[in-house]
């Protein structure tokens, strides 16, 4: 049965005076790609914290709807388990000393870093180690977070949020800090994400990290949603082009510069 990932009704959120975002409606099912596009502090991010559950509605009146997987109220560790989070606010939380194996260990417990009542298992142990080999960080996987490259601590935040077998990873500006081979390498991964049936939710500033499987674009302006769409229909120099107010080119190879896409 198909069912909505996402679906806001009427929804704002205010930060003193401001609407940071404002009178958002919008659905999103748990059966598509979306890509977030907008200028810097146009409310992607905090759209972002919206749908995972770290800030709330300002407004709860009965025509206002945040719903999250079809509940309006929901268990955080319940909702944040059924998905695969990288933010780089989550980077700046894993401040303690943690090694990047405990850290994505700490993805099957939805949580910042392990704590008593965890009991890791070696099944969990095998995946985590199968997920770190994967993205070529195992000879890292002993080194504290804290004293790892940005990119470096990058991979490992990717390698915890795919650790629990997401529903949806929910992924803003993913490829931060990665270089060059390794955002081709993690746009590969995203590829066999889509493929496996775990959809994706990811703002991004990068042309290329949008994979040919995302069909759908949300763009955010002002702290509205300026516009709407599949590909085929808003994906192209004009509505960008309106979007950042400025001429916007595009060329196919931005989208397609992994090698064997
Ligand atoms: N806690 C806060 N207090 C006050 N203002 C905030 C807060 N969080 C966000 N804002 C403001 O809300 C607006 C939207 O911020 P947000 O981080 O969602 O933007 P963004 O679209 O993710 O931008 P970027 O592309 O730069 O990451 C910005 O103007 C920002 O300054
Ligand atoms: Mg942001």
């Amino acid at each position: 049965m198909k069912t909505n990932f996402v679906e806001l009704k009427n929804v704002s959120v205010m930060r003193g005076e401001r609407k940071i975002l404002n009178d958002i409606n919008l659905t999103i099912s748990d059966n598509e790609n979306a890509a977030l596009i907008g200028p810097n502090g146009s409310g992607k991010s905090t759209f972002i914290k919206l749908i995972t559950a770290k800030i709330y509605s300002s407004y709860t009146g009965e025509d206002t709807v945040c719903r999250l997987f079809g509940n309006d109220r929901w268990n955080v560790a319940d909702l944040r388990s059924k998905l695969g989070i990288v933010t780089n606010e989550l980077q700046y939380d894993f401040h303690n000393d943690i090694t990047g194996f405990e850290a994505v260990l700490s993805g099957f417990f939805s949580s910042i870093g392990l704590f008593k009542n965890h009991t890791v298992t070696k099944e969990m142990e095998e995946k985590a180690d199968g997920i770190i080999n994967f993205l070529e960080v195992a000879h890292l996987s002993a080194k504290k977070l804290e004293t790892m490259s940005s990119g470096e601590a990058r991979r490992f935040l990717i390698a915890r949020a795919l650790v629990n077998d997401p529903k949806v990873l929910v992924l803003d500006e993913p490829s931060n800090s990665l270089d060059i081979a390794s955002a081709m390498k993690f746009h590969a991964v995203l590829r066999k994400i889509a493929a496996s049936g775990a959809k994706i939710v990811m703002v991004t500033h990068l042309v290329s990290d949008i994979i040919p499987e995302i069909d759908r674009f949300i763009y955010f302006k002002d702290g509205k949603i300026f516009a709407d769409g599949v590909r085929k229909d808003i994906f192209n120099e004009k509505k960008l082009s309106e979007l950042f107010e400025m001429d916007v080119r595009l060329r196919e190879k931005d989208g397609f510069c992994w090698l064997n896409g």
